[in-house]
């Protein structure tokens, strides 16, 4: 599974620690530093980390921004993007299993590192389990098609 990675400046000390710990269990993980090398706001540096996910050059992504929330109402601009913000473990195991998103959202002012680092683990060893939800996922996806032209 290959991975992308990114932040705006409130999450950057948060982004480079979880990029560390996920570069150390394994992970195929690839910071891309939109913001190193663009003059951006999360916007931009979310929009960017999507369109790598919709053209299939990473298969799950992880923004981070002061609160999770503007990075993810962005991605979700993209579409064939589902992105959810998780502050716990749970939610972060749902949000594979149930919603079959791929990218997940934290807020670096919202929780600590160490959480942080759970959540994302608990969401890359998560895998989709169809079922009931097949049918959910599949109305996001056909419903995403309205407001395309
Ligand atoms: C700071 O720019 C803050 O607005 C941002 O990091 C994020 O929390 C927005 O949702």
């Amino acid at each position: 599974m290959k991975i992308a990675i990114d932040c705006d400046d409130a999450a950057i000390d948060f982004k480079d620690q979880i990029f560390d710990y996920l570069k150390k269990a394994g992970y195929d993980v690839t910071d891309l530093k939109y913001s190193q090398s663009h003059e951006c706001d999360y916007p931009e540096i979310a929009f960017n980390l999507a369109e790598t996910i919709k053209d299939g050059k990473y298969d799950r992504g992880f923004l981070f921004c002061g609160t999770g929330l503007g990075v993810a109402m962005m991605a979700n601009k993209v579409p064939g993007v589902f992105a959810g913000t998780c502050h716990d473990v749970f939610s972060a195991e749902r949000l594979a299993k149930s919603n079959d998103a791929n990218v997940l959202t934290m807020g670096a002012r919202v929780i600590g590192v160490e959480l942080a680092k759970m959540i994302a683990e608990a969401w890359l060893k998560s895998q989709f389990q169809g079922g009931g939800s097949t049918r959910k996922v599949e109305k996001m996806r056909q419903l995403e098609k309205t407001y395309l032209k």
